[in-house]
């Protein structure tokens, strides 16, 4: 068993220290000599990808949550309007679709039954489906008209941490060739975001090397909470909803994800003496209202656990525990900030007892509806 986990007490721990790996394996081939994203297996002519005048981003659990990274990504880069919706309700609803959407699902097990029924109504509606699977063959890879795969490799924890990192870096790659196709992006422009993409590797293993202590003191002030708020703006909002999923899969605390800005609306009256507040604080075009949103936390007592830009020297005087990730350009900010999400769901699961690989009541892959 042990030898099964690499060295490592669990697959989470070991599926984590895995996502340099599937970083790079993921973006292997990708970048052709002349510049362009090469994403061979698309199924789509580029003249039928520079028609795509929709995109709606399918999936379930954390793969909802890589789509809600790709949302600000295709946005931002193709200028497509992106909707990003739970496969469960997609399917029950009438979607606006014609020959010009793109659907992209996302499925680390290729195998979900939501995801599978609303590909094949979206084809039956006329949508062209691309898909983004960690499992060559399988259900999601057959139905769509082309697909890329996360490079992952199995992943054996139900908590999906390593297909998540895999499923961000496709969906980028995809949102580059939609930017470019539409002549947003220049083969300049992607050359200089690929090599960027591809530093994450980097940066994830020095997170990984070098935040281990300030993730278990942050998961100490977790543990005995009976519950938590994950708050971010941005990239940040999508990154604090799987930081939410992971700590509630794992751990079985309550967790929710806002947008810091909504916090004044609502959750802000949770917040009493001791209540930890999760802060995706990185530098990014929205870091002062993130603050001051943080400010407002710390006047009612919350424990504001950060996480951070290297070098901000702001953050430590208004957050109890920080935790400092890399400064990368605000686009990736997903691929860094969600690894000390990860390690600290787990390190809380962990001091609290609980099967970090079998969490109770859930399953690697649902194929029941
Ligand atoms: C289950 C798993 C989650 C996963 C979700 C979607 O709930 O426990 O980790 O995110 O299914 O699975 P999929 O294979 O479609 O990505």
């Amino acid at each position: 068993d042990m030898a099964e986990k690499g060295g490592y007490p669990d697959f989470m721990l070991k599926e984590i220290h895995e996502q340099p790996r599937v970083v790079r394996d993921t973006l292997v081939g990708r970048l052709s000599p002349s510049g362009e994203i090469d994403i061979d297996e698309l199924g789509l002519s580029l003249e039928e990808l520079n028609d795509v005048d929709r995109v709606y981003v399918i999936a379930c659990g954390t793969s909802y949550h890589a789509g809600l990274i790709a949302k600000n990504l295709i946005e931002a880069w193709a200028r497509i309007p992106c909707e990003v919706e739970a496969a469960s309700e997609f399917r029950y609803r009438d979607p606006i679709i014609t020959p010009s959407t793109l659907v992209v699902a996302v499925s680390q097990s290729g195998e979900t039954a939501d995801t599978l029924a609303a590909i094949r109504d979206a084809r039956i509606k006329g949508a062209k489906v691309f898909g983004i699977t960690n499992v060559v063959g399988s259900p999601v890879a057959r139905e769509s008209d082309g697909v890329i795969y996360t490079k992952a490799n199995k992943e054996i924890a139900v908590a999906s941490t390593k297909s998540f990192i895999g499923q961000v870096v496709s969906l980028t790659l995809l949102a580059m060739l939609l930017g470019q196709v539409k002549y947003r992006l220049t083969t300049n422009q992607v050359r200089m975001l690929f090599r960027e993409l591809g530093d994450t590797a980097e940066q994830i293993q020095h997170i990984m090397d070098t935040q281990g202590p300030a993730v278990h003191e942050a998961a100490l002030a977790c543990k005995d909470a009976r519950s938590a708020l994950f708050v971010g703006r941005g990239m940040g909002a999508a990154i604090s909803c799987e930081g939410a999923l992971k700590l509630k899969e794992v751990s079985y605390l309550h967790a929710e994800a806002y947008a810091a800005g909504e916090m004044k609306h609502g959750p802000i009256a949770l917040i009493d003496q001791g209540f930890p507040v999760v802060a995706i604080a990185t530098k990014s075009p929205t870091y002062e209202k993130t603050v001051s949103n943080l400010k407002e936390c710390e006047a009612r007592g919350a424990v504001i656990i950060a996480i951070a830009t290297e070098g901000d020297e702001e953050i430590g005087k208004l957050a109890d525990h920080v935790i400092w990730v890399p400064k990368v350009r605000d686009a990736f900010s997903a691929i860094t900030a969600t690894v000390p999400l990860q390690l600290l769901a787990r390190e809380v699961a962990v001091l609290r007892g609980c099967d970090v690989d079998k969490p109770r009541n859930l399953a690697k892959s649902v194929t029941v509806e």
